[in-house]
């Protein structure tokens, strides 16, 4: 992914040819994830197609340029394409046959996804019941061609609940990774999880990141002064314990 300490979280990083899922609301910097990973693969020479279906056109170049990533040049050299899948009316197969031809021209090893539910979206109402299985298809047959697939979903943080997303993920996702907010000190923060990996060996910890302008920087160890951060309202053990001391035995 090229962001040291997510990767280690990851076990090492993705294994070429699985299909990464990155489940969080909005803002929590799955574009910047996508950008981060598609920059990182081009820095590898490992040619990449961005699938775009929610921002304006020059937006992922502009944020890579604001990370301090040049997405401009492998775009003139023919390394990477950024697809912008407004909503065309498109079947699910012309959009799929859009995406297969553009990872052919350029060679992809990595596509980015961004969103899932855009490019649900992207489609005539009539071909969004084939969308799943069409996805599911087009993407076994990519991740089984040697190609490393990251999508965005956008899901909703109910500050109660922690749904990973609405999609049938086992059938789409070898990877998992879920970013949330939580609030800690008055502040809206965001942490991150990495739920599965297909290689097995991920850490378990929550972390808390930030996004600056190197893009998404994994920052504290992990937080065990709370608990219960997948509510999104943690409890801070350390205040917990001074406002209620253990009782002192009685005599
Ligand atoms: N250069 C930057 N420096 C600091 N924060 C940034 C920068 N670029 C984007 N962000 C922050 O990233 C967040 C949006 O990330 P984004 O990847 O678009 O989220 P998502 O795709 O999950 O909606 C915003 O909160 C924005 O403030
Ligand atoms: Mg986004």
């Amino acid at each position: 992914m090229g962001i040291p300490e997510l990767d280690k979280m990851l076990g090492g990083g993705v294994l070429e040819g699985d299909s990464l899922l990155i489940a969080g609301p909005s803002g929590t910097g799955k574009s910047a994830l996508a950008t981060q990973f598609i920059a990182e693969g081009l820095r590898q020479g490992e040619p990449g197609i961005i699938a775009v279906f929610e921002e304006r056109p020059n937006g992922y170049t502009e944020r890579a340029a604001d990370f301090g990533l040049n997405l401009k040049t492998p775009q003139e050299q023919g390394k990477l394409e950024i697809l912008y899948l407004r909503p065309l009316d498109l079947s699910v197969d012309e959009t799929m046959q859009e995406l297969l031809e553009a990872i052919a021209r350029v060679g992809a090893k990595r596509l980015a996804i961004d969103s899932l539910v855009g490019f649900e979206m992207a489609l005539a109402p009539g071909f969004r019941a084939d969308f799943r299985e069409s996805l599911y298809r087009m993407i076994g047959a990519l991740t089984g061609a040697g190609i490393t697939i990251l999508s965005t979903v956008e899901v909703e943080d109910t500050f109660t609940a922690m749904p990973f997303s609405h999609y049938a993920i086992s059938f789409l996702t070898d990877d998992l990774i879920r970013l949330r907010y939580v609030e800690i000190d008055g502040q809206l923060r965001k942490v991150i999880v990495v739920v599965k990996m297909r290689g097995g060996n991920h850490s378990k910890d929550i972390r808390e990141y930030v996004i600056t302008n190197k893009g998404v920087v994994v920052i504290h160890p992990r937080q065990t002064e709370f608990a219960r951060l997948t509510t999104g309202l943690p409890e801070h053990l350390g205040r917990e314990a001074e406002a209620a001391p253990e009782p002192k035995a009685t005599q």
